[in-house]
């Protein structure tokens, strides 16, 4: 199965067009939460240029909790309200970072992160189920094209989680 971007030169949009539909492909008939977690998070490392973590905190009922991701080892629990990732969880709106170290109350969980967004994870019900992180090495990696594209992801993986 080939489940990796076939042009990451593509421009920003079609590229996450194009994910969106791997995506799609990847996570439909699955509903196991961990599985569909750990592909999407794959995915979407190995397809996107610059970036040295890719994956998702779930909210256990009190705090956020790494779950599956690609980079290296990170934190393991984030408190809502704190850092990018508490921040987005706690106020339900994506955050793109432009530079980390000017953000008040940044988590570095890798010292080569230099910009994040991060997207909050909302159920049909209102309730949060977490957040998708993503960190580059190259200060404002993140724009608008790519709000649009993550949250267009994230959409795709809420469809697919189960619950
Ligand atoms: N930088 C994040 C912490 C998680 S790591 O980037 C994987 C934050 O400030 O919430």
């Amino acid at each position: 199965m080939f489940h990796v971007a076939s042009n990451p030169h593509a421009g920003k949009r079609e590229l996450y067009a194009e994910l969106a539909e791997l995506a799609q492909g990847l996570l439909t008939g699955e509903r196991n939460l961990i599985a569909n977690a750990a592909n999407f998070s794959a995915l979407l490392f190995h397809s996107l240029p610059d970036l040295n973590w890719a994956g998702f905190y779930f909210y256990d009922g009190t705090e956020l909790v790494v779950g599956p991701f690609q980079g290296k080892p990170a934190c393991i629990r984030i408190a809502l309200g704190r850092g990018v990732c508490g921040t987005a969880a706690q106020a339900r709106q994506t955050q793109v970072v432009r530079d980390v170290n000017a953000f008040d109350g940044h988590i570095a969980c890798d010292a080569a992160s230099q910009s994040e967004i991060v997207v909050p994870l909302v159920k049909a019900d209102g309730s949060l189920l977490g957040v998708w992180d993503v960190d580059s090495p190259h200060v404002a990696r993140f724009d608008e094209d790519d709000r649009a594209g993550m949250e267009a992801l994230c959409a795709v993986f809420m469809e697919h989680a189960a619950g």
